[in-house]
């Protein structure tokens, strides 16, 4: 057996922070207990065959972002991060698990895109991973898959009403997927922006000549977010489909979700730290091509219109339940510029797995967030939602020994060249500085960074079947 004693530091939780030890046996937290208990009988400091020294340090659950697209097929190109190359910047940034999407095609049987998905990721991941699954056509083959799924440990599926032509449901598809969820007792995940609507916008701007990237945000307005998440809202409302809306960037998006918790729905909210520090105005809105480097969906909002602020306090008072990145990479050379002249045709998404801990880290540093509340959404409650916990998102006895040490009096400072492992030719976070540092990052008891170096092992990471969600009201 191999024991791994980590000492000295803050035990932060999604409930409180205190000085505690932590002994790791193989790939198994063993116990949490008082610097200087004598409960576990030996000087661990002596004995363990690893010994980390956390003073001045926290030590926190390995972050779990529950929204990745590693190898997305999407807007003509694939997103740019393998499993490989985008576990591994999960790593760095003291992620270790995600959950990615699968993506079933029309005319393809859920299972098949299912089995696509584990064939891209078996073998390759630094950390370990799970999956929802996108449905693309919703029909009776597909809702008798998703069945199957839920017995395979994938307990979530994402719906889009954006996207025309591509992953787009009707209304009366995501009924149809809302029972079936409902019945299940699994989460719904929906991409709430009303597509139909857009893809309008969309063409009257081009008519108009209004073709830079900046326009992907002004024809992709507020209104068309509040009111498909509303409408979202009110078809699980019917089924009684527990509801997770994805990438919420819009505050009175957030206005409908918090009224609907408030009355007793199941329903989450999911943002994402490009949301809390990126704008339209200064981003989507750079000289030039630019702006495509920050071309999403839902887009990034207007900073004047206030959506920032909004956005944190509804993290505070918990009605945004997790953060996660939506990653999706794309490099500006050959797969941004496929937008060139035309920005309807920029791939959308935004590469961010290995920041998101630093960046939320950051809202603490200026008191936007508790410590214990970046534990909550970054790590706990992502856990919980996705059917992960206990096994994953806390720092107890008999969960997987998945670790970070936060030097919060360290710095880091993201860009290209300095902090940046994803597989893209730009940061979204150019320049971004950071009061704090990921030390050292453990999944299952062994240490993938650690002072700078990496020691993970494209293969470590496993297949975990996730159970139903654990934050259902
Ligand atoms: O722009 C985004 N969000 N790209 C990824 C696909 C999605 O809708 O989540
Ligand atoms: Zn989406
Ligand atoms: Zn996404």
């Amino acid at each position: 057996m191999s024991t791994t004693f980590i000492h000295g530091g803050i035990v932060v939780s999604a409930t409180g922070s205190q000085p505690l030890d932590v002994l790791i046996e193989d790939e198994t937290i063993a116990a949490v207990v008082r610097p200087g208990s004598t409960a576990l009988g030996a000087d661990l400091a002596a004995t363990a065959a690893t010994v980390i020294d956390a003073t001045g340090k926290y030590v926190i659950p390995g972050g779990v972002d529950g929204h990745t697209h590693m190898q997305l097929p999407f807007g003509g190109t694939e997103a740019s991060d393998t499993f490989e190359t985008g576990t591994r910047a999960a790593a760095w940034g003291g992620t270790t698990t995600i959950v990615d999407f699968a993506v079933q095609k029309p005319g393809e049987r859920v299972q098949d895109s299912l089995a696509l998905w584990h064939e891209k990721a078996a073998g390759k991941c630094a950390v370990d991973y799970g999956f929802h699954q996108i449905v693309g056509s919703v029909d009776g083959e597909s809702l008798e898959g998703m069945r199957e799924l839920v017995s395979e440990g994938v307990t979530s599926f994402k719906l889009f009403m954006a996207y025309p032509g591509v992953f787009y449901s009707d209304d009366g598809q995501i009924l149809r997927a809302m029972q079936t969820a409902g019945d299940l007792g699994a989460v719904l995940m929906m991409h709430a922006e009303n597509g139909i609507a857009i893809d309008v916008l969309v063409e009257q701007a081009l008519s108009r000549g209004e073709t830079a990237p900046y326009h992907h945000g002004v024809t992709r307005p507020w209104q068309m977010e509040e009111e498909a998440t509303h409408r979202a809202i009110m078809l699980a409302h019917l089924t009684g489909a527990p509801l997770y809306i994805v990438h919420v960037s819009a505050k009175q998006a957030l206005e409908q979700i918090a009224e609907a918790r408030g009355k007793g729905q199941n329903v989450f909210g999911e943002t994402c730290p490009q949301y809390l520090y990126l704008s339209l105005e200064e981003n989507l809105g750079a000289p030039g091509f630019e702006g495509a480097k920050w071309v999403c969906s839902t887009p990034l909002r207007a900073r004047a219109e206030g959506h920032q602020d909004e956005l944190w306090r509804y993290i505070r008072t918990g009605d945004v339940t997790t953060v996660a990145t939506d990653h999706c990479p794309f490099c500006m050379k050959d797969q941004k510029e496929l937008g060139l002249g035309d920005f309807s045709k920029i791939p959308n998404g935004i590469g961010g797995v290995e920041h998101r801990m630093d960046l939320m880290f950051q809202g603490v540093k200026d008191g936007r967030i508790s410590l214990e509340k970046w534990v909550e959404v970054c790590c706990t409650a992502p856990a919980r939602m996705f059917g992960l916990y206990p096994r994953k998102g806390v720092i107890s006895p008999g969960a997987d020994a998945d670790v970070v040490i936060y030097d919060p009096d360290g710095h880091t400072s993201i860009g290209l060249g300095r902090t940046h492992h994803m597989n893209m030719d730009h940061s979204a976070y150019e320049g971004f500085e950071i009061d704090g540092h990921v030390d050292t990052v453990l999944s299952r008891g062994r240490v993938l960074v650690d002072a700078g170096q990496y020691l993970g092992s494209a293969g470590h990471g496993r297949f975990v079947k996730r159970g139903l969600s654990q934050n259902l009201i």
